[in-house]
């Protein structure tokens, strides 16, 4: 058995929600995702995750689960999903659920009996405590808003929640929870599914006695949970479940460097992960989170992208993105919307052609772009409004500094409808999307990229279809050049005698490159370019806007 597979594949992430909607009530569901099986085949990705499908109040779109073993009636239904499962195997796809197991949400049965009294079988399932006299526990303060405590009445505690108020934490501390977590695994694993992601993983385990963190703005404590005493042992409890079947796990770990990552995924009998979800390099605009906006550094991007390409090789294996339902859209963060699709093509090549597996986030093949929404109302999500509350209680922003700000950062600039054609509602329902469709949709959509072999939808199809089975792209080592640099990101590749060369310029304005000593670019095949006409200046060239080239040496 090649337990090694996740290493060629590369992997579409659906937000089922905004994907596409198959019965006309606005809301995506899973008929509407088995109706562009094609599509996504089409793109030549070999895995599909999808953010969590099961039922859910919504207080974090699914990231707040009420049963872990059925699927949001929202979506669809068991049968619905098993039908995507087999086309997906049939095309050759393995197919990942999101596990979240740090917390559920609180309307989950589990929590409902909880709160009821701390005698019963679930008592230990959350983290529960009495106060200290009117104030609750600990100083910790949530990663969303508020105290990470929140008052029972019925069973006159307070319990924890490092997330929303209705996300509350699980208490991995008790063998009965670990052994549902199990049970979780088994369940999705025995259906056929070939592995998860593996919702902020690293913060499941607590600091014995939950000491007083230090004073932040938000996520006070967070030091004593981000890599908690037992986390690797219960990674390690869940990873023998695992290891029963052909699958693979990949970790959300928020704050996490690469020495720690190097940790869970070495390779060999005690891997715990097999790849980490890293945020370095997501943080090239901004400060520690995307609300914190700074602006972008060049050099920021590639010191953390090149820490964990080299830091981590030769011992795990890297994941590869640059979107997904956190994070406002690339182009209008790192590229120029005024250069969309060349902006869009040389950040596609940037990371995809690194070493790791690249995830692609639905519509980031088209380069669809962030939204400006006119009133607060109109958004959705949990954090959004949190930090309103947190911008104008603070900064005392207003109204219109709020939209401002929430339409280049908010991470609900990535969960609008994806844009399928021109025509009502972008292809995306027939009835009243459950979100605003971005109004850019006549000129970016799936449908119009299709017939135009320059689009960025077909540059993703070139990239994914260069990368299979290409051990140079899947296992070369890499190597930055003119690392002071703030205008270019020039790297290369490298396995036995064949070398790649990928030069980026982040940059409208014409730059001079001029090719490291040891490569020919006279000897080189251009293989991706998002400009027809590539003329040489000597052993370089002067860029044209955010122009990239990528140079194979045989
Ligand atoms: C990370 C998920 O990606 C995010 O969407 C969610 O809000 C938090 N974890 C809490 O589950």
């Amino acid at each position: 058995m090649d337990k090694n597979w996740y290493r060629n594949m590369s992997v579409y992430q659906i937000w089922t929600r905004s994907f596409c909607d198959s019965n006309g009530d606005g809301i995506g569901d899973l008929p509407g995702v088995l109706s562009k099986m094609d599509y996504i085949q089409s793109l030549g990705v070999n895995g599909i995750w999808f953010s969590p499908i099961y039922p859910t109040p919504n207080a974090d779109y699914g990231y707040d689960i009420s049963d872990y073993m059925n699927i949001n009636p929202e979506f669809g239904t068991l049968e619905d999903f098993k039908k995507i499962l087999d086309e997906a195997h049939k095309r050759g796809m393995r197919v990942f659920m999101d596990l979240v197991i740090n917390h559920t949400s609180d309307e989950h049965q589990w929590f409902k009996e909880s709160a009821k009294s701390a005698d019963n079988p679930y008592s230990d399932y959350y983290i529960w405590r009495k106060g200290r006299g009117k104030n609750p526990p600990n100083n910790w303060l949530s990663v969303f808003e508020g105290s990470a405590w929140e008052y029972n009445k019925d069973r006159e505690e307070y319990y924890l929640h490092v997330f929303a108020k209705k996300q509350p934490d699980l208490n991995m501390d008790n063998p009965k929870v670990r052994e549902e977590v199990k049970k979780i695994l088994r369940f999705w694993l025995d259906m056929g599914v070939d592995g998860f992601r593996e919702d902020v993983i690293t913060f499941i385990s607590k600091a014995e006695g939950l000491p007083n963190g230090f004073p932040l703005p938000v996520a006070t404590g967070i030091e004593h949970y981000k890599h908690g005493p037992h986390l690797e042992e219960y990674l390690r409890e869940f990873r023998e479940v695992q290891n029963e079947y052909d699958c693979f796990a990949v970790g959300e770990g928020p704050m996490t460097g690469v020495k720690d990552a190097v940790k869970y995924c070495s390779d060999g009998k005690d891997k715990l992960l097999d790849m980490l979800i890293s945020f370095d390099h997501m943080n090239a605009d901004c400060f520690m989170a995307d609300w914190i906006k700074t602006p972008f550094s060049l050099k920021k991007l590639k010191s953390a992208m090149s820490s964990w390409q080299n830091e981590m090789y030769g011992k795990g294996w890297n994941c590869l993105y640059i979107e997904n339902h956190d994070h406002a859209r690339i182009i209008d963060r790192y590229g120029d919307p005024k250069y969309r699709r060349e902006s869009g093509k040389m950040l596609a090549a940037m990371y995809f052609l690194q070493w790791g597996t690249p995830f692609i986030y639905q519509g980031q093949e088209i380069g669809m772009g962030n939204i400006k929404l006119d009133r607060v109302e109109d958004y959705k999500d949990v954090l959004t409004f949190n930090n309103y509350r947190l911008f104008k209680k603070l900064l005392h922003f207003s109204d219109e500094k709020f939209l401002e700000l929430a339409s280049k950062v908010s991470r609900e600039n990535a969960r609008t409808p994806v844009q399928w054609n021109s025509g009502e509602n972008a292809g995306f329902t027939t009835g009243t999307p459950w979100f605003k469709v971005n109004e850019n949709y006549k000129e970016i959509n799936v449908e119009s990229q299709e017939n135009d072999p320059d689009s960025l939808l077909n540059f993703y199809r070139k990239l994914n279809a260069f990368r299979r089975n290409n051990d140079l792209v899947v296992y070369g080592r890499y190597k930055e050049y003119y690392h002071s640099s703030s205008d270019l990101y020039v790297y290369s590749r490298k396995r036995k005698g064949e070398r790649l060369l990928v030069v980026c310029s982040f940059r409208e304005k014409p730059v001079r490159f001029k090719a490291p000593k040891d490569f020919d670019l006279s000897r080189g095949e251009i293989v991706f370019s998002n400009y027809k006409d590539l003329p040489h200046e000597g052993n370089g060239f002067v860029t044209k806007p955010y122009e990239v080239r990528v140079y194979h040496f045989k």
